[in-house]
């Protein structure tokens, strides 16, 4: 066994192995840029919608992709104000997992901030960096290779982001390498699922290759390197309507391709398996067996 290639959780009952997450994102690139896309600022997380609003899906493939990005852009900006980035913007943030970039664009363009990302996806970097000249902010956006847990950097930031990525983390050494790079009185906003019931947990966690946590593990992990919990907003049913959405969308993918004979940049296979995957999505959302949540935790010291 190579023993720098794999990191045991604290709880010690599951292997990370670091190869499989950016091999995972690599090979899904294609399929991200085509459902997410065009950009420039190209999202991989959930999206909130408005309480109690179920849009009907009996619309284009093109207004579902319009609704699915704007709620993915919703949520961004909702966690953002919530957060009092409107107020105080950050002046240097650090986004880590950044993905292709959407939320390290949105910060550049709403906030004037200047963002460094971080993947552990290496093909995703030039992308990022495409996509921010694309939106002329390619000298307030830095996109680096790296892995959170190892990261290191001369520089100090005053915000740090996790959307969906801390879920792929060691969450102790998460919080003690952000602790790290804040200036003291810093936040770090985390938008994340957390697990209530454990029976599903190895059903996700084998989709998305994540290693999910609860609530108090990340509470625990805070904590101990000296943050403190400012705001804990329970999102889930908000959005849950995402699956429902994004459901739509693949079945009227499946349904240019199996139909219409068109081509897509997703496998005819892989359409079928999210499809049925997001049944079961939803159903988990719908009946909070997990939790997505907007957290807000500051650094003391100030
Ligand atoms: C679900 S995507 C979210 C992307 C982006 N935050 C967004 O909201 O669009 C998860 C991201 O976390 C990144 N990631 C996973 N583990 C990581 C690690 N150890 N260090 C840095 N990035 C990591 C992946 O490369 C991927 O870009």
């Amino acid at each position: 066994m190579n023993t720098n290639l794999v990191v045991q959780t604290p709880a010690g009952d599951k292997a990370f192995d670091e190869k499989e997450v950016p091999l995972y994102y690599s090979r899904k690139t294609a399929d991200i840029l085509h459902k997410y896309g065009p950009g420039p600022r190209v999202h991989f997380h959930m999206g909130l919608f408005l309480p109690g609003v179920t849009p009907n899906t009996t619309v284009s493939q093109r207004v579902l992709k319009r609704r699915i990005v704007e709620s993915q852009e919703a949520i961004v900006d909702h966690a953002a104000r919530t957060w009092g980035a409107y107020a105080t913007p950050p002046a240097r943030l650090l986004d880590i997992g950044c993905g292709l970039g959407g939320g390290s664009l949105y910060w550049a363009q709403q906030h004037g901030t200047r963002v460094t990302g971080v993947t552990i996806t290496g093909e995703h970097v030039p992308i990022v960096r495409g996509f921010a000249a694309q939106a002329g902010v390619a000298d307030r956006v830095e996109a680096l290779r790296g892995d959170i847990h190892t990261f290191t950097t001369e520089q100090r930031f005053d915000a740090a982001y996790a959307n969906e990525s801390s879920g792929y983390m060691d969450r102790a050494r998460l919080f003690q390498v952000v602790a790290g790079l804040l200036e003291p009185g810093g936040w770090f906003g985390i938008q994340e699922h957390f697990i209530c019931r454990p029976e599903w947990t190895d059903f996700i966690d084998d989709y998305y290759r994540t290693r999910l946590g609860t609530f108090t593990e990340y509470i625990r992990a805070a904590e101990a390197a000296g943050f403190e919990l400012e705001m804990d907003e329970d999102v889930t049913d908000r959005v849950a309507e995402f699956w429902v959405q994004s459901m739509a969308w693949n079945t009227a993918e499946l349904d240019r391709v199996e139909r219409l004979g068109e081509a897509s940049a997703w496998s005819r296979e892989r359409l079928q398996q999210s499809t049925i995957t997001h049944g079961k999505l939803f159903r988990i959302w719908r009946d909070h067996a997990l939790e997505t949540k907007l957290l807000l935790f500051r650094l003391g010291g100030r």
